[in-house]
């Protein structure tokens, strides 16, 4: 009989533990599945692909039938390379469905015989995404539970080594406050304000917004 293949497509940056009770029930309903990293220059990530291939990996040993790999392009033509006849896809709430149900339909309409298959992670994971993972570690909150443990270890190694790469919303907010027209000047400090009026006003607004940001770094 044909060996069923599925593909498990995604960014897995970084894989969590929704992801990996995918995997676990995508392993038992398919002979073989293929864990897919997408190859996206242009969406810049927390942990490079190799970060990300190599982690997989290591999770997903257990599994006789799972193995890890990069692609890039459409996935249907990734899939049809790999012998696979369905996509898994992950589905926690009604809010995935409608993104999910234009992908899956748009693949449809690329190539017909192959089909996704949607499964439920456990309901303790219905509200974790790789997104919030992230956003809770630039701002300093706990990640436990959330992740498999190598990961968690690799998250704070990286906020060690790289904090910078923790730091992406506050540079977008620094670059905005430097790049802002000028603020308002309230009545009183346009003419002839001490330290130089208008300017002076706006300087120290920018040094309030960056103090709130927590930066030490100076105006570009
Ligand atoms: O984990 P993600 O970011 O939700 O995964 C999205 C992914 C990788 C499944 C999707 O972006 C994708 O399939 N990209 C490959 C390009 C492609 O085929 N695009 C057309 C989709 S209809």
């Amino acid at each position: 009989m044909k060996k069923s293949v599925a593909i498990y497509p995604g960014s897995f940056d970084p894989p969590t533990n929704g992801h990996l009770d995918l995997i676990a029930r995508g392993s038992k309903i398919f002979d073989e599945l293929v864990v897919a990293i997408l190859r996206n220059p242009e969406k810049e990530a927390l942990f490079t692909l190799g970060e990300r291939r190599r982690m997989l990996q290591a999770l997903t040993e257990p599994f006789g039938n799972v193995r890890v790999d990069t692609f890039e392009g459409l996935l249907v033509d990734y899939a049809r390379g790999q012998g696979a006849s369905a996509v898994l896809r992950g589905i926690r709430a009604i809010s995935d469905y409608e993104y999910e149900l234009q992908m899956a339909l748009m693949n449809r309409k690329l190539a017909p015989q192959l089909e996704t298959v949607f499964m439920m992670p456990a309901e303790a994971y219905s509200y974790l995404s790789s997104r919030l993972v992230k956003e809770i570690a630039r701002l300093g909150g706990s990640t436990t539970g959330l992740l498999p443990e190598l990961v968690e270890r690799r998250l704070r190694e990286k906020m060690a080594k790289e904090p910078h790469m923790f730091r992406l919303n506050q540079d977008a907010h620094r670059e905005e406050i430097n790049s802002a027209p000028p603020p308002a000047i309230p009545a009183g400090r346009t003419n002839g304000a001490k330290r130089g009026g208008q300017r002076a006003w706006r300087d120290d607004r920018r040094a309030e917004a960056r103090r709130a940001l927590g930066s030490t770094t100076k105006k570009k």
